[in-house]
């Protein structure tokens, strides 16, 4: 009785942390393929494998999107430093917010919502996606966000080519649709996004 108590104890405590939140490794910064070689391997597939990312490979994938490389700086630019963006992750377990300071994603929805990322089909199925949405509370000039939204597909990009993924960013998205899922209000806009995952043998 006192073990179920105590157990029962532990669930509740726990509950708040436990809300499917992925917590994930450090990312691996050092290694990968030189630039120049990721440079040269650099391209768009459409083609995916339905085998998942492990987490230290989605941990390294998201830091190289938009992860901190110093104290309050990332690794990619913003116009004004305005650090806009919010990027998500929808996998088959959900959708969620990555949180590059505690490095974790947060779950925003508790299903799987890939079919909403955008209207090709290989999107339902591959093993996520990363959808790119900014804060026009932080940034007011939407220019300089799309521009800012590009470099964080090209990191993304690179990255892919660099531990062998595959890789597409899609504006072909029902954005009305996907900002819905995700419970984005008009603060928020969608602005591209990007499928990733092994390719397909
Ligand atoms: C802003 C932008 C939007 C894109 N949207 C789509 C898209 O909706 N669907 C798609 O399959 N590819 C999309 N692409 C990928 C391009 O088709 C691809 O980058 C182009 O064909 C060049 O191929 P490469 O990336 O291999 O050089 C997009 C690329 C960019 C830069």
């Amino acid at each position: 009785m006192k073990t179920l108590f105590t157990l029962g104890l532990a669930l509740l405590l726990a509950a708040p942390t436990m809300a499917q939140d992925i917590k994930l490794p450090a990312p691996q910064k050092t290694g990968g393929m030189p630039l120049m070689a990721a440079l040269s391997a650099r391209q768009t597939n459409r083609e995916f494998s339905a085998k998942a990312l492990d987490s230290q490979a989605l941990s390294n994938l998201l830091w190289a999107a938009w992860g901190f490389n110093r104290a309050d700086r990332r690794t990619a630019p913003s116009a004004m430093n305005k650090q806009e963006y919010l990027v998500y992750v929808t996998l088959p377990t959900g959708a969620y917010l990555y949180n590059a300071k505690d490095n974790v994603l947060k779950q925003v929805v508790n299903k799987d919502i890939r079919a909403l990322a955008g209207k090709q089909d290989f999107v339902a199925t591959a093993p996520l996606n990363l959808v790119y949405a900014y804060d026009k509370t932080l940034m007011g000039d939407p220019k300089l966000a799309y521009v800012d939204c590009g470099f964080i597909s090209q990191n993304v990009y690179l990255y892919c080519a660099s531990a062998g993924l595959n890789t597409v960013v899609r504006a072909y998205v029902d954005i009305e649709e996907l900002s819905k899922a995700l419970g984005l209000d008009s603060s928020k806009e969608v602005v591209l996004s990007q499928t990733v995952g092994y390719p397909k043998k």
